[in-house]
């Protein structure tokens, strides 16, 4: 570490959770602070890549010195990830991700009834970003052009017991068929919104797991370090 190893090299960082619109003054969306991707953005940055940064909801501002896109819902971050990458050689994909989206949303603030029914909110899938990004690459033709040689996901998992964590990481690896994945155990107090963070990185290749700890600075280097060697082999 410490060298300029991603001179001249492009590097699109998402980060934040996504909120999915309910009505114009509610939402669906998650514990993420933005706190990892944005420590991946400056350890990027200090290796010497231009990044492109798309910032779902953050309680923290965007790090000086990327160029910023904003994206509220997943279907949006879904739109400035396929442009933000393209041409890319590295994506990072930090941003906690609605699975699911309200299937109705309405203009109106959903009002209470006097007859003191609550409604039901149905949900639909949202698109696996991450997978039919690699998807898009490997079927090559137009769609696939310029998508990154490297794409990093991450895994946030809620465990029973760490090599549960690391089962259900090796096979989101499989089924999302990235090139790294760094798999963090998450819950209420925990990776959400903290300053630390412990976390695996898995390798497709099937190189040896490096387990890193400690802020979420140590993990972005040891992040940035990964891609930096997978780049190279
Ligand atoms: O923001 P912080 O407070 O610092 O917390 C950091 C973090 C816990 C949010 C971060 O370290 C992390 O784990 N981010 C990924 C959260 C997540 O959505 O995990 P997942 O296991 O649901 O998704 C796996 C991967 O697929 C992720 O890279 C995600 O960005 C991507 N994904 C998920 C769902 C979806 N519909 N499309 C996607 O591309």
């Amino acid at each position: 570490a410490g060298a300029r190893q991603l001179e001249g090299r492009t590097v699109v960082v998402t980060a934040g959770g996504t909120r999915e619109p309910l009505d114009p003054v509610r939402f669906l969306g998650n514990r993420s602070s933005g706190k990892q991707g944005i420590a991946i953005a400056r350890a990027a940055l200090e290796a010497g890549a231009a990044v492109r940064f798309v910032a779902a909801h953050m309680d923290e501002p965007a790090p000086e010195g990327v160029e910023v896109t904003r994206a509220g819902s997943a279907l949006e971050l879904q739109h400035a990830v396929l442009e933000a990458a393209r041409g890319a050689d590295a994506l990072v994909m930090a941003a906690a991700v609605a699975d699911f989206r309200p299937a109705d949303y309405t203009d109106a603030k959903i009002k209470k009834t006097d007859d003191g029914d609550a409604p039901t909110i149905r949900l639909v899938r949202n698109p696996d970003i991450l997978a039919e990004l690699v998807a898009a690459r490997e079927a090559g033709g137009p769609d696939g052009a310029g998508l990154p040689p490297i794409i990093a996901g991450f895994a946030a998992e809620t465990g029973d017991g760490d090599s549960s964590v690391l089962d259900y990481g090796r096979r989101k690896l499989e089924r999302k068929g990235c090139e790294l994945l760094v798999v963090n155990e998450v819950g209420v107090d925990r990776t959400f919104g903290q300053d630390t963070n412990d976390a695996t990185i898995l390798f497709r290749d099937g190189s040896e797991p490096v387990p890193t700890a400690g802020s979420k600075d140590d993990v972005a280097r040891a992040v940035v370090d990964a891609i930096v060697r997978v780049g190279n082999r």
